[in-house]
């Protein structure tokens, strides 16, 4: 259980209200100036991970009082509880156990409900292995006896995102299978995907954890229809496999025992990429890559459940995170990797970190007094540098940024990975240094210098892995999934439930049937004059 402690009552948020007074007009650069082994004092290596959080703007006093932030919420006893198999989501009555999807070691048993997940998680993991190889070296087959070419994910938020976005980022370790996602209810797009696809040889997953989501049982519809034309009824289930926590659905809905992985309450939708919601990814990569990235995740399980939080990469940038969004104010974060595979990166964190912290009571129910969940937002470099990078360089908001970047490229064949590190590199330099007005020829005049010099001051995180790996990415992935943990832990928030989201699937559902019905009911009158519009211009 996890206790509810204000953190603003805490002596650390006390002193780090005093310090903030004295940091808020401090410019990094001269940090930088009054220590020169600042570089190498504030950085964290572990594995193939180096962490530099020197660019920030901390003092070793601030990050001190930090630290003692997280002892004083006691944080370690909420990771323990979170490893246990606590029942820490207490809004759902519910553990969260997507660490030991990921645990091989069985060291010790996690016990929910009397049950060993681990048994069970083993179990499915068995299963999901013998499925993909049967499916990628061919023998399981498809209606009409040929090996499958193309799987077709259909699912959305945690049941598309993250499989999504290791399918892509690890476009390096795929097979022949080409796997495309189905997730918004678009049908312009869903069949734009279905006519370039030959049905005979498609493996459709219907994923969803609850399967009741509208949008995912509205494409499975339009799917199996699709097959329906050229496979036959009774042959149909050769194609489709499910994945939810709710079995007899998918039974119900005709998809055979035999294809049916589940997934428990336990696991949380935008964490469920490492259970059978990952078939996706286990077919694109094959079962052994799937474990490696498995393997990966787990190895930063070791390292955030007992490396000291001073030396504990999720932790310390969970608590530069607090400090920026809670004393500075900053209101949004940037994520910026730099590798075009890890485009679908900053979406997945969007789901995980908003949808989790995105909370404004405290573990009592009470109204929160202080900021919670940060904005996250993103997209790869060196891209990025020329659509908003302008704003961080000489903007009025401040955005902290990570900036995440690979020591090895995939190829040995590299020249521009060099350009694409310089990039990284330089940025992280600009943004602390900013630059001093320089004339562009003797006729410019001091108004246009003025305008090409910026500030700097502007804080990053720069995360250094050695190469994009499986493992590494399962890494990268399960770091940002414990920093979000660490921070609802210090907001004394519950960060596993969603009911805002879930909101939204109920509102839809009135209004559709007001639509169909032509019959707009009692809303704001903003709505009303919206609805009664669409109603009249509409042509279908
Ligand atoms: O969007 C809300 C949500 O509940 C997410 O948390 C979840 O990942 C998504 O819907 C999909 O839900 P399901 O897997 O049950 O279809």
């Amino acid at each position: 259980m996890l206790q509810s402690i204000n953190p603003t009552s805490t002596a650390a948020w006390t002193k780090l209200r005093e310090h903030f007074e004295q940091m808020k007009s401090i410019q990094m650069q001269d940090l930088f100036r009054e220590d020169a082994s600042r570089g190498n004092s504030f950085n964290i290596q572990f594995d193939a991970f180096l962490l530099d959080y020197s660019k920030n703007k901390i003092t070793k006093e601030t990050l001190s009082y930090l630290l003692q932030l997280g002892e004083e919420v006691q944080l370690k006893q909420a990771i323990e509880a979170l490893y246990t198999g606590g029942k820490i989501n207490k809004t759902e009555n519910r553990a969260v156990l997507h660490t030991a999807l990921r645990d091989f070691t069985q060291a010790s048993p996690i016990m929910v409900e009397g049950v060993n997940v681990l048994e069970e998680i083993q179990e499915t993991r068995t299963r999901i292995e013998h499925f993909v190889k049967a499916v990628v070296e061919g023998r399981y087959l498809s209606s009409t006896g040929q090996p499958f070419t193309d799987v077709v994910n259909i699912g959305i938020g945690g049941s598309d995102l993250g499989p999504k976005m290791v399918v892509n980022g690890l476009e390096n370790y795929r097979n022949h299978l080409k796997t495309h996602f189905i997730s918004n209810v678009d049908d312009d797009y869903l069949y734009a995907v279905l006519n370039k696809l030959n049905p005979a040889t498609t493996l459709v997953l219907i994923v969803s954890k609850t399967f009741t989501t509208q949008e995912t049982v509205l494409n499975a519809d339009k799917v199996v229809q699709w097959l329906s034309a050229t496979v036959e009824q009774k042959d149909l289930a050769k194609h489709l496999v499910g994945v939810t926590a709710e079995v007899e659905r998918a039974v119900a809905y005709g998809i055979d025992r035999s294809t049916i992985f589940p997934m428990w309450d336990y696991i949380g939708g935008r964490f469920s990429l490492w259970s059978s919601v990952g078939l996706s990814i286990a077919l694109s990569i094959g079962y052994a890559n799937f474990e490696q990235l498995l393997k990966g995740a787990h190895k930063m399980d070791q390292h955030f459940r007992t490396a000291p939080f001073q030396d504990n990469i999720p932790v310390v940038c969970a608590l530069l995170s607090v400090w920026y969004n809670n004393f500075y104010g900053y209101q949004t974060e940037a994520v910026v990797p730099y590798s075009q595979f890890l485009e679908k990166f900053p979406a997945h964190l969007q789901q995980m970190i908003m949808e989790s912290n995105g909370k404004d009571k405290n573990r009592t129910g009470e109204q929160l007094s202080y900021e919670t969940g940060t904005l996250i937002w993103g997209e790869v470099g060196v891209s990025a540098q020329h659509a908003f990078f302008q704003l961080f360089h000489q903007g009025t908001k401040v955005v902290p940024v990570d900036f995440i970047g690979f020591v090895n490229p995939f190829s040995d064949q590299d020249t521009n990975h060099t350009i694409l590190m310089s990039n990284f590199f330089g940025q992280t330099e600009a943004l602390l240094n900013g630059k001093a007005a320089t004339r562009e020829g003797e006729e410019e005049d001091a108004l246009i210098q003025n305008f090409r010099e910026f500030a700097g001051n502007k804080p990053s995180n720069t995360l250094l892995i050695d190469k994009l790996t499986p493992e590494t990415l399962g890494a990268l992935v399960a770091l940002y999934e414990h920093k979000t943990f660490v921070q609802g832990v210090i907001w004394n928030i519950y960060s596993f439930d969603q009911f805002g989201v879930e909101y939204g699937k109920v509102l839809a559902k009135n209004i559709q049937r007001e639509i169909i019905s032509n019959n707009v009911l009692k809303h704001d009158s903003s709505t009303a004059f919206l609805l009664n519009y669409y109603l009249t211009n509409r042509s279908i």
